[in-house]
């Protein structure tokens, strides 16, 4: 699915609440599950764990440290690729996403590999799990750019979170929002400013938004995991592989070689 199948006739920087952005996102991810699918399905495979369009996967960079027989939460899972990986590792994870449409996909892939996750329909700014009771937590790009208050998904993440847990998320590298979502060359000219905080926005004929994504400066997104009370144990910058000629949206060779494209956020509990 593309905007022009959600009818979106515009783009710009709106203001967009917690409902509005909510309701924006999941009816997005519902209509965009199939095509997501079809454009990047090679790409993220039914059980691999790749953090980024850079392609580190974690069984290389390790960045959440010993999985096996540890209770993990994937945030914002899509089609829960990176479970069904932890699940091959010996972890025990637990996959959840806001949109009905990429839950299908999750259940395909179980079939498709014979790797079966237990998957839930979740908010990431309400967790419907108990406090204290899981070892672990991921995600690659799910949710946390698309909800209005990112500093709810870390106090919930950590309220989940037993002490001494990690928590690593990858994002769109703040850095990446002061250029226009273009992988040429007209995606290397700064136009937008970095300490504007006002959400992308696709809009419909009616003026409903179709698709939001909210901006975080470093120093915000710092403040976000600290006051939740993490401790940041490692901020990754992939860069772009000399052998990687793929592009994946607005991220590409030529882009990549410039600029970084992706956080990795590597957190702890105290
Ligand atoms: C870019 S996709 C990433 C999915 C998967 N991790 C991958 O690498 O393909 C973003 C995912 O975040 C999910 N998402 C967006 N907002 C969410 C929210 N508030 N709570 C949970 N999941 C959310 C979307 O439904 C979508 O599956």
């Amino acid at each position: 699915m593309t905007s022009e199948e959600l009818h979106a006739v515009g783009v710009g920087r709106r203001p967009a609440d917690a409902a509005v952005s909510a309701r924006a996102n999941r009816r997005w991810w519902d209509h965009d599950a199939d095509s997501y699918h079809a454009e990047h399905g090679t790409f993220l495979g039914t059980s691999d764990f790749v953090w980024c369009p850079e392609r580190l996967r974690e069984a290389d960079a390790r960045l959440l440290g010993e999985v096996a027989g540890k209770r993990v939460l994937e945030v914002g899972c899509g089609s829960a690729m990176c479970s069904r990986w932890l699940a091959g590792q010996g972890a025990l994870p637990v996959a959840f996403d806001v949109s009905g449409g990429m839950l299908r996909h999750a259940r395909a892939g179980a079939e498709q590999s014979g790797v079966a996750v237990p998957l839930v329909q979740a908010d990431a700014q309400q967790l419907p799990f108990a406090t204290d009771t899981l070892a672990l937590a991921s995600t690659a790009f799910g949710a946390v750019p698309f909800v209005a208050d990112s500093a709810r998904v870390m106090r919930e993440v950590a309220r989940v979170l037993r002490p001494g847990s990690r928590w690593v998320f990858s994002a769109s590298h703040p850095i990446r929002w002061i250029f226009p979502d273009d992988p040429g060359p007209d995606g290397l000219t700064a136009s937008i400013p970095y300490f504007d905080r006002t959400p992308y926005v696709e809009f419909d004929a009616d003026g409903e938004p179709t698709y939001v994504e909210h901006h975080r400066t470093i120093g915000d997104r710092v403040r976000e995991i600290v006051g939740a009370g993490f401790r940041l144990v490692d901020l990754v910058e992939p860069e772009w592989p000399a052998d990687l000629t793929d592009t994946w949206g607005q991220w590409s060779p030529l882009r990549g070689a410039l600029l970084p494209g992706t956080a990795i956020y590597v957190c702890e509990l105290d």
